[in-house]
Formats: C-alpha cells, sequence, structure tokens
C-alpha cells in the first residue's frame, strides 16, 4: 500500500500491523472503514499472519466518526460494519492505543479482544457533548467490559480518562511506553486460542446499583436527550442479548443524529474550530513568544486576567497606580484561588504555585520586561490613551499591547503609540478566569503576528479567541446593545422585568437581561449612557433611585430578603407604570413569543451588519462569540445557526413589522439579510466563501 492510503498494513513476524492513517485525527471516514476491512480480510487470509496489531498514526489513535459525514448519505462499510469485522476476526486482534481514542475510535478498539495503551493515552466517548451517544456498540460493549455504573458515567459526561485509570477499570489490559511493541507481544500470546469478546454480559455489575445510577443521571440531566437515550440503551444491556441492544442504539443514534439540537452543537465543533482560522494573514505567519505579560489595572477584570496567565504558568506583574489599590487586586485573585481550593479544584501546592507566578507592582515601568502588555484600567479614552502613550516609551521593542476595552476605538488608542503595528485588543468577559471567550481586536494597522500571538496566545489561556474588526463594542456587546434596547423598549410598552427573563430563561438562557443586568450593576450601562447623551428612562430612573443591581440590594429585582435570585418588587412595576404614562404609553400585555422576537431578532439582524462591515469573518463566529461570551444555549447553535433555523424571510417579515410599529428605523432589516432571504439562502452559505 501507499503511505498515504487511510490504512496502511505491514505483514512481518506473524503479525499484521494495521495502522489507521487519516491526518490530523484519525477520523473513521469511509475510506478509513473499508481500508480496516480490507486490511482485516487480508491478514486473515495470509497463513504467515497469526496476530493482529490495530494502531494509528501521527498524533493519536482515532478521534472517532467522521462528523463531517453526519447527514451525508451513508458510504459503506458503516462503522458496525468495520467494528463486526474486528471482533469476528478468527485472528486476535489488540489495539495499540496512544493519544485520542474517542467515541467511535474508543468503539473501534472496544471491538478488538484486548487494547494496550501508551501512558498519554485518552480513552472517551465524548458523543453526549455533539448531542449523540455512542453509536457504533460504545453503550453496549463498554458496560459489559467495565461495568454499567462506571461505563454510564463515561458515556454521560463525556470525558476521557487516562492509561492508568482504564487499566483500573479494565478497558485496557497494559499501559506501555512502546504500545505496538506491548500489543504486539499480546497478540502473539492469543494466537491460538478463541478470541475474547466484549459481549459477556457477567461484567455488568448489579442491576440495583445501575438503576440508581440512571435515576441520578436523569436528574442531573434534566431534558438532555443523550443521557436518556444512554440509561435506555444500557439497560437493554441487563434485558436483552447485545444484537438487541446494538439495533436499540443505532434508532436512538439516528434519532439524535437528525433532532436540530445535535445539529446546533456540531455546528459550533466546527465554527470554534474555524474561528482560529484567520482571514487574510499571510501563510505561516506566526506569533511572537510570550514569556512574561504585564496587565495594567488590578480591578474586576485586570485580576481574573492576571490569574489566566498563571494558571497557564506565564509569570505575569500586575500593576497599579498605588500600593492600596494593588493590595486590594492582589487579595482579589488570593480570595478566587482560596474558593477553588474550598471547593476542591485547586489543590494548595497549585494555589502557591500559581500564587508565586503573579507579582505586584506599581507604576508602568514594571511593564518593561513583559512580552505582552494588556491593559485593563476604567473604560476612559483619555486614560487609555495616556497609557499607551508612555507605554510606548516602556515597553521593549515587539511587545505586544492590547486594550481590555469593552467598545472603545482601538486604532485611536493605537494611535497614542508610535507603533501601532504591535497594538490591538484583548477583550476578556467577565468573570475573566472562567469565560471561555477573548475577542481579539484587529485595528487597521495592527501587523498580522501580532494577531497571531493575540490568538496562540488566547488558546494557551485556554480561551477560545475570536477575531473581530473595529466598531463600537465589537461583535459581542454591539449585539447585546441591541437586546438591551428591546428589554427597555418591552418594559416600556407592557412587560415586567420578570417576563422578559422568564422568555430568555425558557429560550435557554440561564438568565436573562435584567437579571444579568442586576449581576453586573446598572451603573456600568448609566456610565456609558450618560457619556454618550443617551438615555433608557426605566433603567435611568432605577439608578437614580440607588438600585445598581445586586449590589445595592435591589435593581430590577428585590435582593434583600432571603432568595438570592431576587424576587419581583411592586415598587419596580409602580415605577414602570409611572414612566409609561409619563411617555405617553399606553401599556398592554406581551405574549412570551413576541418577546423572545424582540429580543433576538434585532441581534440577529445586527450579526447581519456586522458581516455585512467585514467586523467578523464568518456568521459561525457570532455563534461562537455569544456561546463563550454570554451563555447562549448551546443547543439552539447561537444567532446566527439559530436564524438559519428559523428561516431567514420569517426574520425580515418580523423585523419589518416591529419597525413599522415602533418607528425605530435601526430595526430595518439589513441589506445582507435582506438579500439572503430573498436569494433563499441561509447565514451558513456565507461559510463556505469565509473558509
Ligand atoms: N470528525 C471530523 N473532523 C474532526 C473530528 C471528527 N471526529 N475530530 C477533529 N476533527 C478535525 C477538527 O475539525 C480540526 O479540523 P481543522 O483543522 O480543519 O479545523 C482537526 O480535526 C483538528 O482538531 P482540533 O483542532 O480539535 O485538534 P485538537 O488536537 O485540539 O483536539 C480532539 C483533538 C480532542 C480529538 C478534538 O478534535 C475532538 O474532541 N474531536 C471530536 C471528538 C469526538 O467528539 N468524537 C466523537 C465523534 S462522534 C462518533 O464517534 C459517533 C460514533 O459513536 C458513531
Ligand atoms: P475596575 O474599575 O474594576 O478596575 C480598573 C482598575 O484600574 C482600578 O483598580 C484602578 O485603580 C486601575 N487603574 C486606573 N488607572 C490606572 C493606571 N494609570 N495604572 C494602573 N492602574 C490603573 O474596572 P474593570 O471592570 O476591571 O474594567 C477594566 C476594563 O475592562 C475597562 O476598559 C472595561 O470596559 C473592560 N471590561 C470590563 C468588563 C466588566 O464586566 N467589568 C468586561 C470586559 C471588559
Amino acid at each position: 500500500m501507499t503511505p498515504s492510503a487511510p490504512v496502511t498494513s505491514v505483514h512481518a513476524d506473524g503479525v499484521a500491523l494495521v495502522r489507521l492513517s487519516n491526518p490530523p485525527v484519525n477520523a473513521l471516514s469511509g475510506a478509513v472503514r473499508g481500508g480496516v476491512v480490507d486490511a482485516l480480510q487480508k491478514a486473515n487470509a495470509d497463513p504467515a499472519v497469526r496476530a493482529i496489531v490495530l494502531t494509528g498514526e501521527g498524533r493519536g489513535f482515532s478521534a472517532g466518526a467522521d462528523i463531517t459525514e453526519f447527514g451525508k448519505p451513508p458510504v459503506s462499510p458503516s462503522l458496525s460494519e468495520a467494528i463486526a469485522s474486528v471482533e469476528e476476526s478468527p485472528k486476535p486482534v489488540v489495539a495499540a492505543i496512544s493519544g485520542n481514542a474517542l467515541g467511535g475510535g474508543l468503539e473501534l478498539a472496544l471491538g478488538c479482544h484486548a487494547r494496550v495503551a501508551a501512558p498519554d493515552a485518552k480513552l472517551g466517548l465524548p458523543e453526549v457533548k455533539l448531542g449523540l451517544l455512542p453509536g457504533a456498540g460504545g453503550t453496549q460493549r463498554l458496560p459489559r467490559l467495565i461495568g454499567a455504573v462506571p461505563a454510564l458515567k463515561i458515556m454521560v459526561e463525556g470525558n476521557p480518562i487516562g492509561a492508568e485509570a482504564a487499566k483500573a477499570a479494565g478497558l485496557v489490559q497494559e499501559v506501555a511506553a512502546d504500545p505496538v511493541g506491548a500489543a504486539t507481544a499480546l497478540a502473539l500470546s492469543l494466537a491460538g486460542s478463541t478470541p475474547r469478546r466484549s459481549r459477556d454480559a457477567a461484567n455488568l455489575g448489579a442491576r440495583e446499583a445501575f438503576e440508581e445510577a440512571a435515576v441520578a443521571t436523569l436528574k442531573r440531566a434534566g431534558e438532555n436527550p443523550s443521557a436518556a437515550a444512554i440509561v435506555d440503551a444500557v439497560r437493554l444491556a441487563f434485558e436483552k442479548p447485545i444484537e438487541e441492544g446494538l439495533a436499540a442504539e443505532r434508532a436512538h443514534f439516528v434519532r439524535l443524529r437528525d433532532d436540530p439540537r445535535s445539529k446546533a452543537l456540531r455546528h459550533l465543533f466546527f465554527a470554534e474550530r474555524a474561528a482560529a482560522q484567520i482571514p487574510g494573514l499571510p501563510k505561516g505567519t506566526k506569533g511572537r513568544e510570550v514569556a512574561r505579560a504585564a496587565v495594567i489595572g488590578g480591578g474586576t477584570m485586570g485580576g481574573g486576567i492576571a490569574m489566566n496567565f498563571a494558571n497557564a504558568g506565564i509569570p505575569v506583574t500586575l500593576i497599579e497606580t498605588d500600593q492600596d489599590a494593588l493590595t486590594r487586586g492582589l487579595e482579589r485573585v488570593a480570595g478566587n484561588y482560596a474558593t477553588s481550593v474550598k471547593r476542591g479544584s485547586l489543590t494548595e501546592a497549585a494555589r502557591d504555585q500559581r500564587m508565586s507566578l503573579i507579582k505586584g507592582a506599581v507604576g508602568l515601568e514594571a511593564a518593561a520586561e513583559a512580552d505582552v502588555v494588556i491593559e485593563a484600567v476604567f473604560e476612559e479614552m483619555g486614560l487609555k490613551k495616556e497609557i499607551f502613550g508612555k507605554l510606548d516609551g516602556i515597553a521593549k521593542p515587539g511587545a505586544v499591547l492590547a486594550s481590555n476595552t469593552s467598545y472603545l476605538d482601538v486604532d485611536e488608542i493605537a494611535s497614542a503609540t508610535s507603533r501601532p503595528g504591535d497594538v490591538l485588543g484583548m477583550h476578556f468577559f467577565s468573570p475573566a478566569n472562567v469565560m471561555k471567550l477573548l475577542e481579539v481586536v484587529r485595528g487597521a494597522k495592527t501587523a498580522p503576528d501580532a494577531v497571531a500571538t493575540a490568538m496562540e496566545l488566547g488558546r494557551k489561556l485556554a480561551k477560545v479567541p475570536v477575531v473581530s474588526g473595529v466598531c463600537y463594542g465589537f461583535i459581542g456587546n454591539r449585539m447585546l446593545a441591541r437586546r438591551t434596547a428591546q428589554a427597555e423598549r418591552l418594559l416600556l410598552e407592557g412587560a415586567l422585568p420578570q417576563e422578559v427573563d422568564a422568555a430568555l430563561t425558557a429560550y435557554g438562557f440561564r438568565m436573562g437581561p435584567f437579571q444579568m443586568g442586576d449581576l453586573a450593576g446598572l451603573d456600568i450601562g448609566w456610565r456609558i449612557r450618560k457619556a454618550q447623551g443617551k438615555r433608557a428612562p426605566i433603567a435611568d430612573a432605577l439608578c437614580e433611585a440607588g438600585r445598581l443591581g445586586q449590589k445595592t440590594g435591589k435593581g430590577y429585582y428585590d435582593y434583600s430578603g432571603a432568595a438570592r435570585s431576587g424576587v419581583p418588587d411592586p415598587e419596580v412595576r409602580a415605577l414602570i407604570e409611572r414612566v409609561s404614562a409619563e411617555q405617553g404609553i399606553t401599556r398592554r400585555a406581551i405574549g412570551q413569543e413576541e418577546i423572545t422576537e424582540r429580543l433576538l431578532l434585532p441581534m440577529i439582524n445586527e450579526g447581519a451588519r456586522i458581516l455585512e462591515e467585514g467586523i467578523a469573518a464568518r456568521p459561525g463566529d457570532i455563534d461562537v462569540v455569544w456561546l463563550y461570551g454570554y451563555n447562549w444555549p448551546a443547543t439552539t447553535g447561537g444567532p446566527m445557526f439559530y436564524a438559519d433555523t428559523i428561516g431567514l424571510p420569517r426574520i425580515v417579515e418580523r423585523l419589518e413589522r416591529f419597525a413599522a410599529q415602533s418607528g425605530d428605523e435601526t430595526l430595518q432589516p439589513a441589506p445582507l439579510l435582506r438579500r439572503l432571504a430573498a436569494e433563499g439562502r441561509g447565514f451558513s452559505s456565507l461559510e463556505a466563501k469565509a473558509a
């Protein structure tokens, strides 16, 4: 076989060494599945071969089924057929696993008669994260091999386990530094005996223990359809022969694969990876090395940003204006780590190690040694320009100078330096040590390798970086502003905060706009509106009444009682009704569907403008921003994917109606939205162009 074949096979010394070779992750495409069946046939037909070793070339064993094939016409042989050809092989087949054996990859290994893992191996069934269940025998073979309760946990949580844990569970026979060598020896030792298949129900464990775990699982999983399907399939392992279990598993798999929720999750999987591709960057552009960082401003954001560096093992200096502010900043960081230690998610030793990487300093001079400087001071252009002007004289040549600004013009900030090529935005989300989104704001003069540095650094900090162009609020906050405006309008027209929030939580958000506002503090928006000479009559009236949200015990809700989540407050209702009357508005009942549409469709419209202006490169980038920056419910795929599922003509029609009703011209459908709707296309049709 040629080396580029998706499966290679070498017969030597009584062993057929079959390698999956489909970079980068050995996904089990049709060609790979066919290659496995062929290789097994040839090995079994060759009298010189006594045993077979199945392994993966390159980065790992296999990351599972080729997700890009889902929804396309089936290609024979199926994965189940390929696995059956392994399991039914008269000559023993041993899997040699290094790196990832995930999903269908692990299911293929489960079809083997024994498994050897390298110490770095990761074995798991993550299908649940794509809204699926293992669909090639995993729900039947894993419980029969390691017991129903541990198998249920692996499948429902979807997190891989390491080699040693896999050995302890009985999933692999051996852990070996040279898995192919060890698998070869094991395979030869099995030659001649009847191969052991993962089909024996004796290992399932006690039925009662499984039922108990199933109840707990279903309770935790809520409406997650994958969890219910997994429980059902594993239960069949107790009740029916494996063939029936496999058939039921298949039926569940097909149903879930075609469910819009799984399609949405698969879209986000690829969108997240596509967002790493930066259009227009010269090929081969590499990021600059970042060995040391500085963060200016140790407030809400700065402390969390510094923690990200320490967590990634990068020394960082937190810079403040005076010792008191610095002490407060460092204490907040220490407090956050203490909470993690208390919760058991961080050891004391790890905490000490991380804290030792965070140095405090007063004065910007301390940024001189840093390869990247992130400014997180107050949101004031004058102050930011002053700081960047000074940094210009302090930072070492080639240092990347980033601002964490939420809204401000990164080009103007860059103009305060003599090196605008080194300046960009790195916009973290609150809490900065938790939220995974990082908007990398690329200015007009930002150098390609500075953008690449921020993207690579973002990944090192365990963030999901997405590139945005310069505009007010970038991708996320610019769209959020549309939602905020509608939320206020809905209150004026007749809705109450709890009704607006309930509409969004029913849609799948963890909280609605007013709960979120109360949590973040209503004074943030108030200050911004004042600076812009804008008004939001109800939000302003609340702030003027001293109701700034949770921190003052009152905002849109009342937090003074025992309920941490806050309760509706008659005073707020009265205030809203008064403001409506002052505006001459006759209040009316507004249904949940209208509320949801009024909140979400203007955001989609703004997303279309953002695409049109080239602020975001792809619709999927916008979806990733909303998933990781604002907890958009993953099962609807993000605003732009969701738009396609509703249908763009309907969105155009609704927006036109909202614009006519309110006289608000910003609600008129964006030209791109109109054009795509008229052409019968969706936003997804723009993805291929951007790739
Ligand atoms: N199918 C198709 N493409 C895949 C893939 C898969 N299963 N897994 C990864 N890829 C692609 C990615 O899209 C990416 O493509 P790109 O370079 O064009 O953007 C490339 O492989 C590399 O992937 P990552 O950037 O994610 O590489 P990492 O090294 O960061 O991560 C990984 C590797 C942990 C394997 C990660 O890719 C991953 O989690 N993959 C998905 C694993 C999974 O969910 N498997 C189950 C699939 S469903 C299944 O098997 C059904 C079965 O039960 C019937
Ligand atoms: P903050 O008010 O909590 O902290 C700002 C800190 O900067 C203060 O501790 C202050 O002492 C310090 N500071 C001011 N001038 C300084 C100087 N010259 N040198 C060193 N330190 C100085 O503000 P927060 O909320 O952390 O915001 C910081 C930036 O991050 C702003 O640009 C904001 O828009 C942005 N941001 C804020 C988010 C949030 O949710 N709070 C989310 C994302 C971005």
